[in-house]
């Protein structure tokens, strides 16, 4: 529940030049603003309500959860801080222009813009940044609808490479088959080790993948490898010809994408995935009247929107020249970040606060569909993953690849006020942190106590 006094707060924070006052969150003081229902032998609890847009959310070193509060900046929350017996929230640093991309390695803090990769010195201890960013990327295509720039540093400490994803210009935008056109991909960058006299332009950095239209979420597993793996939303299909409005309620499917992030030079491995030419069938029998040519195809299989004469079926069905998804996801259900459980033993040391068999499973946000009825998502998923795999268990034909652990109660009343996650996030002691935008909460999935 969000009371009056707490908007008014944030207002005043937004709008203030300088934050003077942290805020603390007491335990157990807030209710979701919508029903949440989470799965067996775990709680879902919130901690934090009436922020600006929260998005991605990464733990520092000193176990602060930082958040990039969109249109805000980025802000620290911390648990039982001196005079807070519950989650205190203090202001990192101010820039509206932050979307969601956020790293933090000692003390260094990367943060995105639509257009910009920012590095600022961060001070662990105080939760602020000192002194100006250095702009470590520029350049990245900042236009579209969908502005936000997920980064990815490795390994992740002591980093020396950031990966940095770009996003289409349109729903379907046919310049994203063209790997010169910087969008719908994933760059690879050395980060300089001292203060950078220029950026890095985009266009210079290694191309890792392209034709991913939106890859809003990405992670290694196992964690010191180069094996990436990337969540895709696909573009709605909406207004396709011959597509009826029964079949695209039921597709194209959403996707968990592999991608070698060592290989070598373009050209060594394929790095197309489909974006915009190609996409996934999530239910090939969603309208057999309708749309009886998909009857007999799988869930996963590739089809082609048919903007190209010479990027028909057969060109989206050939792994050389597509690649294909691991994993499948429901249409409309809008992942937009992944994080690998790691419990004690692999990289955390504390008893782990999620079953630690799940340890190497995949962990999904699925932000929830804009147009599906019934809506769909609004939810954290968990997906298998053997933890060298490069498969999950699941096969990409699978419509039950993943579980919900917690999806808001009541979809037919989403948005709303339901839960729309975004940015994932363990804790040490494997707590799994999420944000929550448009209802403006922060909460944490744990073991039932
Ligand atoms: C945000 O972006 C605008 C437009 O590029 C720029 O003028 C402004 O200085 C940026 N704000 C910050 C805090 O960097
Ligand atoms: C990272 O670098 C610091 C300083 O050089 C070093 O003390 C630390 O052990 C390194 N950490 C890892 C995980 O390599
Ligand atoms: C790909 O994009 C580049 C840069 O915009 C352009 O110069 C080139 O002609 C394009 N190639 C094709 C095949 O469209
Ligand atoms: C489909 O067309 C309708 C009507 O022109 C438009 O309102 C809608 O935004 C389009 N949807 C997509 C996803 O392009
Ligand atoms: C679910 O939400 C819809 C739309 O707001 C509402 O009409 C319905 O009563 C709700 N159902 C329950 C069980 O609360």
């Amino acid at each position: 529940m969000v009371s009056c006094t707490a908007l008014l707060t944030v207002l005043q924070l937004v709008t203030s030049a300088t934050l003077v006052h942290a805020q603390c969150t007491p335990h157990g003081a807030l209710a979701f603003r919508s029903p949440v229902t989470t799965a067996s032998g775990l709680a879902t609890t919130p901690i934090f309500a009436g922020l600006v847009t929260p998005r991605g959310i990464v733990f520092d070193g000193a176990g602060a959860l930082l958040v990039v509060e969109r249109g805000l900046g980025v802000t620290a929350f911390v648990e039982d801080a001196p005079g807070c017996d519950g989650w205190l929230r203090s202001v990192v640093l101010q820039n509206a222009n932050l979307t969601q991309g956020i790293q933090v390695d000692g003390a260094r803090l990367y943060v995105s813009t639509s257009g910009e990769v920012l590095r600022f010195a961060y001070d662990t201890a105080a939760r602020r940044v000192t002194g100006e960013p250095e702009v470590i990327v520029d350049g990245v295509p900042p236009d579209g609808e969908l502005t936000t720039r997920p980064i990815l540093l490795f390994p992740s400490t002591n980093a020396t490479h950031i990966l940095v994803s770009s996003a289409p210009a349109a729903n379907i935008d046919p310049s994203a088959r063209n790997a010169s056109s910087g969008r719908s991909q994933v760059r690879r960058f050395a980060l300089p080790s001292t203060r950078s006299a220029s950026p890095q332009d985009f266009f210079a950095g290694t191309l890792l993948a392209f034709g991913i239209r939106n890859p809003a979420g990405l992670a290694f597993l196992p964690p010191h490898s180069s094996n990436l793996w990337v969540v895709e939303n696909g573009a709605s299909i909406d207004n396709t010809t011959g597509l009826t409005p029964t079949f695209v309620n039921d597709n194209p499917a959403d996707e968990l994408e592999f991608v070698d992030a060592a290989a070598a030079e373009p050209g060594s491995v394929n790095r197309f995935y489909g974006f915009p030419d190609c996409t996934t069938l999530w239910n090939p029998n969603a309208d057999p009247v309708g749309d009886p040519q998909f009857l007999g195809f799988k869930t996963g299989e590739q089809f082609s929107l048919e903007l190209e004469p010479q990027r028909g079926d057969a060109f989206c069905q050939n792994p050389e020249d597509n690649v294909p998804p691991r994993l499948s996801f429901q249409a409309h259900s809008v992942p937009l970040d992944i994080k690998f459980f790691l419990p004690a033993g692999t990289e955390h040391d504390a008893t782990p606060a999620l079953p630690a068999s799940w340890a190497g499973d995949a962990f999904v946000s699925f932000h929830g569909s804009f147009d599906r009825t019934p809506p769909t998502g609004y939810g954290v998923v968990r997906q298998v993953v053997p933890f060298s795999g490069l498969q999950p268990s699941a096969p990409p034909s699978s419509q039950t690849g993943y579980t919900f652990l917690a999806q808001a109660t009541n979809l037919t009343s989403c948005p709303g006020t339901c839960i729309r996650p975004v940015g994932l996030a363990f804790a040490d002691d494997g707590r799994l942190f999420v944000s929550s935008d448009s209802s403006g909460e922060l909460f944490v999935i744990s073991k039932m106590t």
